[in-house]
């Protein structure tokens, strides 16, 4: 499978920013991984025009691909301005708009007809750690999340762990390798074999001093990132580091 290195800039550039696209592309003429950052969507057919080597992606989608929805943005839409990719269930969204499982898969389900990639979050609170129930969460939010269309091609699922993200806390090795383990065998109980090539990202306070580190451990295929994906002198040392992997 291709790794992938992921960016996600989340409420974070303005137009002049999309600048980092030159230079990531500038130091990855052809890189061995694919690279994908996700621009807030006011961003998106500008950043998909810009970037020959990296792909573009969306932070959300609706789950139709038109009509009377204020604000909101089809992955049709997205597809036609040359994106590749949307990410779906971050926990933000789950957190700020109250996002439920349901309506993840109904959005992943539409991203998959619209041929999108569907890069989807899941992860658990530190509470839910704290009360061992992380694999529990991890294996609910994957039964509700991903429809049955996802398959390798149109899937990738996004580890982040709700108390690593932008807080500097980066679980242990074993903790990551309990998780990746843990969703790599559920994916493969539910799709079979195939699912294997699902590729699977670790999230939260991803940085280039531990890039290295969490790319060696098993069943991780790369790495979605958020703050360090913003410069490209500070993501292009984590794609780097996947590429090292190889
Ligand atoms: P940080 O890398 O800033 O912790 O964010 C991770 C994330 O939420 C990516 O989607």
């Amino acid at each position: 499978m291709r790794k992938l290195a992921a960016g996600n800039w989340k409420m974070n550039g303005l137009a002049e920013n999309l600048s980092e696209l030159d230079n990531l592309t500038q130091a990855h003429p052809s890189p061995n991984v694919d690279i994908l950052i996700c621009p807030p969507a006011p961003l998106l057919m500008q950043a998909a025009l810009q970037s020959p080597v990296v792909q573009i992606g969306a932070q959300d989608c609706h789950a139709k691909t038109n009509g009377a929805h204020t604000g909101d943005i089809s992955p049709d839409l997205i597809k036609s301005i040359g994106a590749t990719s949307v990410i779906l269930g971050h926990s933000e969204r789950r957190q700020d708009h109250g996002e439920t499982n349901e309506q993840i898969a109904a959005k992943t389900q539409a991203a998959h007809a619209a041929g999108l990639i569907a890069v989807v979050c899941i992860g658990e609170t530190h509470l839910q750690r704290l009360e061992n129930e992380t694999l529990d969460v991890l294996a609910a939010q994957l039964a509700g999340s991903l429809p049955a269309s996802s398959t390798a091609e149109n899937t990738v699922v996004a580890y982040e762990p709700v108390w690593a993200i932008g807080t500097g806390l980066v679980p242990t090795d074993q903790q990551i390798d309990q998780a990746h383990a843990f969703i790599r065998d559920t994916l493969v109980a539910r799709f079979g074999d195939t699912a294997k090539e699902i590729r699977l990202l670790y999230g939260g306070s991803v940085k280039a001093s531990n890039a290295d580190a969490i790319f060696q451990i098993k069943n991780v295929d790369g790495a979605l990132v958020g703050g360090a994906s913003l410069k490209a002198s500070d993501f292009s040392p984590i794609i780097n580091a996947l590429e090292n992997t190889l």
